[in-house]
């Protein structure tokens, strides 16, 4: 997050982007000191106050059971109802993607989760734990409101954005109430949207197809469990969860940036995390508050760090996550295309 926080401090200094920002510390040793992951005055204050969070990854293992991590990210997805988990999924140089078919190099599938329900909405329970009775019970929760908001979501990113094809993906086979509300709504949405083509998919297909013809989806919409699931197979098949960007928003009210990674504690203290899903991070930030030309800028020089093969092991480099994100604050300080930028006001 301190890479993220460089360039957006370089990127500040734009005189048309107008940038402030407060710091926050919601780590995990505050919550092993005081027991408080995030407070609900926090939770107001984030609501209230700001116009996008940037949050850093969650997840240490002194807090094995991660509720740490949980209450701030599906606490901050549920309670600012942040329906929408936007997660571009685009081969950016091809050197990173295990895909061997040259159609990978074209891979750009823009996965729209939904963020607020599903198996996530934490309705179930469980009995005679800890016995051979055991019973346990995650419900699938699908709400019509929940679904339409979603696949409208997606349908309009995909006009706005000049894509021609919206996949709905789900598992209608095998689980039939869920999959006829999302099929029905699927088909009622895609009719106001009749210049694009509506396809829906079962899931355990859509997992084959991202790899067999990675180039042919571009907008893909799902559930929140499937929307996990796939857009971990979508950010490796991109070139690695150390690439992959989110973006969790109710359009119009809040948004929320994290990279789609944890917080890798194996590698903690090392200096070799990979920023650049961070970095990207800010890019979604940038485009969210309308500066979409600063957000490409931003791309384009994490895009040219790869060209130049400067990145962390992950990516099987040698450089550190300083060393990665100076890189890309220099290269956007030399970015004349960036500072030569006529006002159009
Ligand atoms: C993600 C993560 C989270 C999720 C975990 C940490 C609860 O895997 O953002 O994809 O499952 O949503
Ligand atoms: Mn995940």
């Amino acid at each position: 997050m301190g890479e993220a926080v460089r360039v957006l401090a370089v990127l500040a200094q734009h005189p048309e982007l107008e940038l402030e920002w407060d710091e926050w510390n919601l780590g995990a040793d505050r919550f092993l000191e005081t027991g408080v992951s995030i407070s609900d005055r926090e939770f107001q204050n984030l609501a209230d106050d700001y116009d996008a969070i940037l949050l850093g990854a969650l997840g240490d293992p002194r807090v094995p059971g991660n509720e740490h991590a949980r209450d701030i990210l599906l606490g901050l997805r549920f309670r600012l109802d942040l329906y929408v988990n936007y997660r571009p999924c685009k081969v950016r140089h091809p050197r990173y993607s295990p895909l061997r078919d040259p159609a990978g190099a074209a891979m750009d599938v823009r996965i729209f989760r939904e963020n607020t329900e599903g198996s996530y909405a934490g309705v179930g329970g469980a009995l005679r734990q800890g016995t051979p009775e055991e019973v346990a019970i995650q419900e699938d929760v699908n709400t019509y409101r929940g679904v339409e908001r979603i696949i409208r979501a997606a349908f309009g990113y995909a006009r706005r954005h000049d894509r021609r094809r919206v996949t709905m993906v789900d598992k209608a086979n095998a689980m039939a109430a869920s999959g006829a509300l999302w099929r029905r709504v699927f088909e009622e949405v895609a009719a106001d949207f009749a210049d694009i083509e509506a396809q829906a998919m079962y899931v355990d297909a859509m997992a084959m197809d991202l790899v067999r013809r990675p180039d042919h989806h571009q907008v893909v919409v799902t559930s929140n469990l499937f929307g996990d699931i796939l857009s971990d197979l979508g950010a490796v098949l991109a070139g690695g969860l150390g690439l992959a960007a989110s973006a969790n928003t109710h359009p119009g009210r809040h948004a929320l940036f994290e990279p789609v990674h944890g917080s890798a504690p194996d590698i903690a203290g090392q200096g070799t995390a990979n920023p650049m899903a961070a970095i990207l991070c800010v890019a979604l930030l940038l485009d969210h508050l309308g500066w979409p030309w600063a957000a490409g800028r931003l791309e384009a020089a994490v895009e040219a760090a790869l060209a130049d093969e400067v990145g962390t092991p992950d990516l099987g480099g040698d450089a550190g996550t300083v060393q990665v994100g100076r890189w890309i604050a220099d290269h956007l300080t030399d970015d004349r295309t960036l500072w030569e930028r006529q006002t159009d006001e």
